[in-house]
């Protein structure tokens, strides 16, 4: 079974409004769209971003939600994507097209360059479609810029790692993603601006912002905590675009 064309798509945050054009017509076309989500009992972020444009269609395409747990577990990950792999060949017969649909960005911490991988031999041709960033809409929606002039910006899947640290401690800017431990975090930048964006872009958005020592809220995984330091002196040369 081949398909002549694979589509990496990132959808935006949530808001369907934030959908690049390119995305919608790609999407408006594909014959079989394949929408990841972290549980069985649970809807694939993606696909609930996409939802209306699915609706928009005259012909329905096929649509694959396999799910890719978030664990560690090699062994339970090599059986879901086994059964992922299985699932997507037997639903995808008599389809051209395929796309594989990511919130955010395909390039940002995104399981469609494993899924490409996967199907890399199955394949004629392949397009990425960017998307626009959690952190772009959390950075919008709170009007706070996340680097300007000379800043460094990090992005920290987990401030548990070994480098996070070192990172945090060199960086102007920080994105933290689905922030976890943070208390750690609070105990090294509690003193400074922060914005904490939950569910994005979905119809139940939260964005709180302040001193990161006020923020109070439990650890989620749809969230993003930009926190910036002290605004720098901007004198020297930069390329400002
Ligand atoms: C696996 S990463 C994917 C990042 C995504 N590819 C991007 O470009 O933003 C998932 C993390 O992105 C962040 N994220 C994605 N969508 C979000 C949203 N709508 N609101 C808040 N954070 C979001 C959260 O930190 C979440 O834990």
């Amino acid at each position: 079974m081949r398909f002549s064309r694979l589509y990496g798509i990132g959808v935006g945050p949530g808001d369907p409004e934030l959908l690049t054009l390119k995305a919608y017509k790609a999407l408006m076309e594909v014959d079989m769209i394949v929408a990841p989500r972290s549980r069985e009992d649970k809807r694939s972020w993606a696909l609930l971003t996409i939802e209306g444009v699915i609706k928009e269609r005259e012909s329905e395409p096929r649509v694959v939600e396999p799910v890719f747990p978030m664990t560690k577990d090699q062994a339970k990950l090599d059986f879901y994507w086994e059964k992922a792999r299985k699932e997507v060949l037997e639903k995808g017969v008599g389809c051209e097209t395929m796309a594989f649909v990511t919130l955010g960005d395909p390039s940002l911490y995104s399981t469609f360059y494993r899924f490409l991988e996967v199907f890399k031999d199955s394949v004629d041709e392949v397009e990425v479609i960017p998307g626009v960033t959690s952190f772009s809409a959390c950075s919008s929606i709170a009007k706070v810029p996340i680097a300007e002039g000379n800043e460094i910006v990090s992005i920290v899947p987990d401030a548990r790692t070994k480098n996070a640290p070192r990172v945090i401690g060199s960086s102007d800017s920080l994105i933290f993603l689905k922030p976890k431990n943070t208390v750690e975090i609070k105990n090294m930048l509690g003193n400074k601006k922060a914005v904490l964006g939950v569910k994005v872009g979905f119809k139940d958005q939260e964005m709180l912002t302040g001193k990161l020592s006020e923020i109070k809220e439990k650890t989620r995984y749809l969230a993003t905590l930009i926190v910036k330091k002290e605004p720098q002196d901007y004198e020297s040369e930069s390329d400002f675009c």
